[in-house]
């Protein structure tokens, strides 16, 4: 395993047990997922992957929609907090082990692929967004949440506080670094959108074309 992977893998297996019960978690990673959920509502429940999925609270409350979805993580412990928290209460969730990098699903295999708060972790980040199209039918949905750090408060919260509190070896990246990855992936219709749940938020979505004139 990549260096920065076994790192990610050892701060989230430490990590797992109090993991919900976290500040960051309170303040940051659960006011993410609304804002994602809302993103979701236009969309049609469909087949979804939820990549770096944690302990599981994006995809529990996904399934509650009607998503049949899919949970993917590196750390098998995050995974295991998950299954306690969907043990028979958020319909169809399936969890899985596995790296970003490389998914382990078929081409065109889902509807939409959510990715929140875990991007900052990949250290091929151009070859995951190139994974993620590839696990996407044609109109499927890419929807990627992370922080935003363009500007002074987020260079502040997420290149010194987060990145120390995370003990360095992530990447937050500004956002049209993180457009410019969509396009080169092959997505069209590339939005933006920045919020602020106390901390900033970068929401970049994007569309698999139906078709290579869409
Ligand atoms: C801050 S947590 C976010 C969890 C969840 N998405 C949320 O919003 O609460 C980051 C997650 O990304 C996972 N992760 C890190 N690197 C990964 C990789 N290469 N592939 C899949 N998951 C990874 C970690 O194990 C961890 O569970």
């Amino acid at each position: 395993m990549h260096d920065h992977k076994r790192r990610a893998h050892a701060e989230f297996s430490v990590w797992a047990r109090t993991y919900d019960a976290h500040w960051l978690n309170h303040f940051l990673f659960e006011p993410s997922h609304a804002l994602m959920l809302k993103e979701l509502r236009a969309l049609p429940p469909g087949r979804l992957l939820d990549i770096g999925c944690g302990t599981g609270a994006l995809a529990a409350r996904l399934a509650q929609r009607g998503w049949q979805a899919v949970g993917l993580d590196l750390c098998e412990r995050m995974l295991h907090q998950a299954s306690f928290k969907l043990n028979g209460s958020a319909g169809s969730v399936r969890l899985t082990v596995g790296d970003s990098e490389h998914l382990p699903f078929a081409t065109g295999a889902f509807d939409a692929v959510t990715c929140a708060n875990s991007f900052h972790h990949y250290p091929h980040q151009e070859a995951v967004v190139r994974e993620m199209f590839r696990v996407l039918r044609p109109g499927g949905h890419l929807l990627l949440l992370d922080g935003w750090p363009d500007q002074f408060i987020g260079r502040i919260v997420y290149d010194y506080v987060i990145t120390r509190v995370e003990g360095g070896a992530v990447w937050h990246r500004e956002s049209p670094h993180v457009r410019a990855m969509f396009h080169g992936a092959g997505f069209h219709h590339v939005t933006q959108k920045r919020t602020y749940s106390l901390f900033p938020i970068l929401l970049t979505r994007g569309i698999v074309p139906v078709s290579t004139t869409s």
